[in-house]
């Protein structure tokens, strides 16, 4: 069902954010603004910001932020039709009578049906799971020792051993089968016909951080191959962007989480109170993976299994969260293959214990190296530690480096000196290396460089969005083409629109946006931090700055995509770049 967005409007305006957030958590007034405590994410400062002006909150902590409907998509897990029904209620405002027509159903957004047909296997398999038809996979996770509670909390279920059952009863709820395929919940055969994909297996819904399911992970009850079978990708279930058990690890308030390799190390340690558990989807540690968990917390512990394929995990893992800024320890299961069979045998308590005494990602990474060396002759060891300080070379910051040149030194028995000095020499030496041998512009640079233009991008939106006098002065020379293709555009596309209509309102601009993780990204386009400058003239030429970097690039970017027999264009160009570049030009002035 689709609501007009002067409806849409309408409602957000009636329910004041203040008001509604001032619901959940508590605010207290600062200037313009209302802080407190992010709900989103563990902090002891108030670096949540609510702005009545704006109708916007922002976390300068983890970046969450959006307008009143996104505040109630990430906090109670809402959709955003169920945030906007809810705030309609909420305000007293009646909407118009829903009405399932196909042609509604047919424009409906795709990737919401996905969800709900997901939805529906997910209680279909549960109810399987509860039929008579399911009691052998229920004592099989009997059996495994998980409580009632624990299967109805992570929505365990079973599919049955009939081969299109499941298909069959989303064709009676009314999906196509080009939906179902969509959602990766069948297969389609020449021979065979249509066949559910999962079939006699103990089932694992996958849901995102907001409770929707987004796929499946099924396992067989035996010793056949594959062990777990998982939804294939599809439009709603990209395995490096979610976590098994983010959605409830994410509320559990602990400043780390506890992650792991399997779906049933999660649901374990779950039901044996380490509720901030979470695992990837059968597929190794990305960087996406990383930076969904830096959203929530600085510290990870590692609980992989003790096997060698889980070290090596582990140890490919450390540089990952590293990288991303989250700090890295590891907790060693052995004599146990994984944590599901740890608590089982020795319970909550020992694993408690496992956690205190967790070793640091790296102290841990140069004792797995260690089995590579003789360490009981002498060059053995000084090879070793050519190694390791090659290693400690890597950490930028100084402090860091030299606390972990000092860990090293005593861990192995050296002189600290002597580590540093050795520390360097091979730092030289890679240096040296890389001189002779580095290109042009790497794609790290290039990276950089782009991010750099992205960040005076936001910085130029958040002014733009804040004063019409600046804006006034800048619309001559900055134009929505100016910023990047996709969301900055059609960001600065809106923005320019409601000044044209002297409507300036950025909230309403999120609402044109329905994805949780848009409205993200959105409302971080109009809250970049924009350091403290003391003076106005200060101001004003950090702003004149901005502006020439945004505008040169665009022009840059521009000419690169002219036809190359397009003078006339490239005259044009050169010219708004010269006028750029003649200082007595661009006059900006605050206030
Ligand atoms: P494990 O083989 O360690 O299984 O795989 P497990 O979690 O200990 O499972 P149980 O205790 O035997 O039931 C770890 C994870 O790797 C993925 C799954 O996500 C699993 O939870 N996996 C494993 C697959 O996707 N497919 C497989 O065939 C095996
Ligand atoms: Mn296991």
């Amino acid at each position: 069902m689709y609501y007009p967005e002067e409806l849409v409007e309408e409602v957000r305006m009636k329910n004041d954010i203040v008001e509604v957030i001032s619901g959940y958590v508590k605010l207290q007034k600062k200037g313009s603004s209302y802080f407190g405590l992010c709900p989103f994410h563990n902090e002891k400062s108030p670096s949540f910001s609510v702005s009545r002006d704006k109708q916007m909150y922002y976390c300068f902590g983890c970046g969450a932020g959006g307008n009143v409907f996104t505040f109630l998509m990430e906090y109670e897990n809402y959709s955003f039709l169920e945030a906007f029904k809810y705030l309609a209620d909420r305000a007293g405002v009646e909407l118009p009578k829903e009405e399932y027509s196909k042609e509604a159903r047919q424009r409906a957004d795709m990737k919401a049906v996905l969800l709900e047909i997901n939805k529906e296997a997910a209680r279909y398999f549960y109810v399987q799971l509860k039929s008579t038809g399911g009691t052998h996979a229920l004592t099989y996770l009997k059996e495994r020792r998980l409580s009632g509670e624990t299967i109805k909390a992570f929505g365990l279920g079973y599919s049955n051993k009939y081969s299109n059952d499941l298909y069959q009863y989303l064709k009676s709820k009314g999906y196509t089968d080009e939906y179902i395929l969509k959602a990766g919940l069948i297969s389609v055969d020449e021979k065979k016909g249509v066949y559910d994909k999962f079939w006699n297996r103990v089932m694992f819904p996958i849901m995102d951080v907001n409770n929707r399911v987004i796929g499946f992970g099924g396992r067989v009850m035996g010793d056949a191959k594959p062990k777990y079978l998982n939804s294939p990708e599809t439009m709603i279930f990209d395995k490096s962007r979610n976590l098994y058990g983010l959605n409830r690890a994410r509320t559990s308030r602990k400043a780390y989480f506890l992650l792991c390799e399997g779906y049933m190390d999660v649901i374990s340690l779950h039901q044996a109170g380490f509720t901030n558990a979470v695992a990837s989807l059968g597929t190794s540690l990305t960087q996406g993976h990383a930076s969904l968990i830096k959203r929530y917390v600085q510290e990870v512990y590692l609980t992989y299994d003790s096997d060698e394929a889980g070290t090596k995990a582990a140890l490919r893992a450390v540089p990952i969260l590293k990288e991303a800024g989250i700090t890295a320890r590891i907790i060693r299961m052995e004599p146990y293959k994984d944590p599901d069979e740890f608590i089982k045998n020795e319970g909550a308590e020992a694993f408690e214990e496992r956690i205190s005494k967790a070793r640091n990602g790296f102290m841990f990474t140069l004792e797995v190296l260690e089995r590579n060396y003789d360490m009981t002759s002498p060059e053995g060891k000084t090879e070793f530690m050519r190694e390791a300080a090659r290693r400690l070379g890597e950490f930028e910051e100084e402090i860091e480096r030299n606390n972990y040149i000092e860990a090293v030194a005593s861990a192995y028995h050296t002189g600290r000196e002597e580590l540093k000095r050795l520390v360097g020499k091979m730092a030289v030496q890679a240096g040296l290396a890389k001189t002779v041998t580095r290109p042009k512009s790497t794609p790290g640079r290039e990276k950089e460089k782009e991010d750099g233009i992205l960040k005076s991008q936001k910085i130029l939106l958040t002014w733009l969005a804040s004063d019409e006098n600046i804006f006034r002065q800048i619309c001559g020379i900055i134009t929505p083409e100016d910023f990047k293709e996709g969301i900055y555009r059609e960001v600065a596309s809106l923005l320019y629109e409601q000044y044209e209509k002297q409507e300036l309102n950025p909230a309403a601009i999120i609402s044109h946006f329905t994805d949780e993780e848009e409205h993200r990204e959105v409302a971080g386009l109009f809250h970049t931090r924009i350091k403290e400058l003391s003076g106005i003239k200060e101001q004003e030429k950090a702003l004149k700055e901005t502006i020439i970097r945004v505008k040169r690039h665009s022009i840059d970017e521009m000419t690169r995509k002219l036809e190359p027999t397009d003078i006339e264009g490239l005259q044009r160009l050169m010219k708004a770049k010269r006028r750029l570049q003649s200082p007595g030009e661009l006059h900006i002035s605050i206030n």
